[in-house]
């Protein structure tokens, strides 16, 4: 096997690789506006440990010698090292992290150096790398996804003798207990769990042995590489392995949506801890004030988790657009596929840490949401009250509204109600209609499945504590 591999070895390490083909240099603008090294060096550990992998495969399919083999190994382990001490200096002249790590070998090691990339093109070399890179940076995602999620459970069961008025239209519409809020967000975590881990199996299917395009002909056990990769399954058709970035579309959506998703959250707390509401208060560590209103107390953190959402949504679209109308395999559009990944992947990072740095932290006011959960919440339950009675509900719907209206012109609430008043609305109306008029009684007749009553949330609150592990 090994007298049969013709290795062009005409390469100089400062020379580009396709040199041969070429009768004059790369004009200068045209390598500054094709590099990706400035961005693409992100993935300089994930290409070299794709690199060792290689090399053991060329090794195993005699492509190499031992002493082949264990001289490109100890060079690409030389480089890891450099590294990760930041003293490899990428140049742009080398277009891309892939060339870049290739001629920094053949300096180090020479001419064996060049035979690294048999049986390899960039094209599989590339999607292999961002699989890598995914796989782990998902692995951090989703445990910090986790901590958020233990930290919503723990101020749910803080708070399940706190009462809120949920809201519908942002108008005050019925009392829920305050536990079952943070539970709310805490299931949409999980369903965005549910998205990234179908990303990350989309993911685990090694490209590597694809080549440019149509697959390579040496004998390469690839099965044997994603062993050593860690990659669960193979890519199975050469062509759509160098062609796709759905699994990236994927991952970009779930991440723009897990990033709506803390954009939510945050708009409520932003809401609510403004005076208007004063329903929450930031700690002064996680604020900002202004240099010209003394007063403020900017939740700008926040505001940042919310508008950070742009970026996301927008890397999304990027890719899309990139994507649209590529002739198949692979084009070298593709490589602005990276940027958007990066971005996506530091900004949900961040946003999720400080998402769960405000939750840990936030000062919850008891009195003032309890205060405002009354009033006219209350009333959907006057009305179900005179169902139970017997009557009809788009009846009882008409009598509670007429209720409303008087309270509205007297400048009353349900609460300054007599049984008089009551009655003169309907006469099903009697004393024990004032055990249900607060927002406790209110929240706690919810008893379904999944409702706000304290046993329900109660439940939940036992059930999410057992699968998070807590
Ligand atoms: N820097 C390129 C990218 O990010 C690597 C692949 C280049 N392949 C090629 N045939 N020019 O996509």
């Amino acid at each position: 096997m090994k007298n049969q591999v013709k290795i062009t070895l005409k390469l100089a390490f400062m020379e580009k690789p396709w040199s041969g083909r070429f009768s004059e240099d790369t004009d200068k603008f045209v390598e500054e506006f094709t590099e990706s090294v400035s961005f693409d060096k992100e993935l300089a550990q994930e290409d070299i440990s794709q690199s060792k992998a290689h090399v053991k495969t060329l090794l195993k399919a005699g492509v190499l010698t031992e002493e082949e083999a264990e001289k490109i190994l100890k060079g690409l382990e030389s480089i890891e090292k450099d590294i990760s001490q930041g003293k490899v200096k990428w140049k742009k002249e080398f277009e891309d992290i892939h060339m870049n790590i290739e001629s920094e070998l053949v300096r180090r090691i020479g001419e064996v150096g060049l035979k690294l990339h048999t049986a390899r093109s960039r094209n599989d070399q590339v999607v292999t790398d961002e699989k890598i890179y995914i796989k782990k940076e998902l692995s951090e995602i989703l445990r910090e996804l986790k901590k958020l999620r233990e930290t919503l459970v723990i101020k749910a069961e803080e708070n399940v003798e706190v009462v809120i008025t949920a809201y519908t239209h942002l108008q005050r519409a019925q009392p829920i207990r305050l536990a079952h809020y943070f539970l709310a967000f805490r299931e949409a975590f999980l369903k965005d769990v549910e998205r990234l881990l179908d990303c990350y199996r989309r993911a685990d299917e090694l490209p590597l042995g694809s080549g440019a395009v149509a697959g390579v002909d040496f004998p390469l056990d690839r099965f044997y590489t994603a062993d050593i990769l860690n990659f669960n399954r193979l890519a199975r058709n050469s062509l759509y392995a160098t062609s796709d970035r759905d699994f990236l579309v994927e991952l970009l959506f779930a991440c723009a949506l897990t990033g709506i998703h803390l954009s939510r959250l945050a708009e409520d707390l932003i809401l609510w801890s403004s005076e208007e509401f004063g329903y929450v208060e930031l700690p002064d560590k996680l604020c900002t004030g202004s240099s010209i209103m003394p007063q403020k107390k900017n939740p700008d953190i926040l505001e940042l988790v919310r508008g950070k959402t742009g970026r996301l949504t927008g890397n999304l679209l990027t890719l899309l657009v990139v994507l649209k109308g590529l002739p198949t395999a692979y084009n070298r559009d593709l490589q602005e596929d990276k940027e958007p990944l990066f971005d996506s992947i530091k900004t949900l990072k961040g946003s999720i840490i400080a998402m769960r740095e405000v939750i840990k932290n936030i000062r919850v006011k008891k009195e003032t949401m309890e205060k405002k959960a009354g009033g006219f919440t209350l009333v959907t339950d006057l009305a179900n009250y005179l169902v139970e009675k017997g009557m009809p509900f788009r009846e009882a719907h008409k009598k509670v509204g007429a209720l409303v209206s008087y309270l509205v012109e007297k400048r009353k609430t349900p609460e300054d109600l007599t049984l008089e008043e009551l009655q003169r609305f309907s006469l099903l109306f009697e004393e024990d209609v004032f055990e249900i008029l607060n927002p406790f009684k209110v929240a706690d007749r919810r008893e379904t499945y999944g409702g706000t009553a304290k046993k329900e949330v109660l439940k939940m609150i036992e059930i999410a504590k057992r699968e998070e592990g807590l």
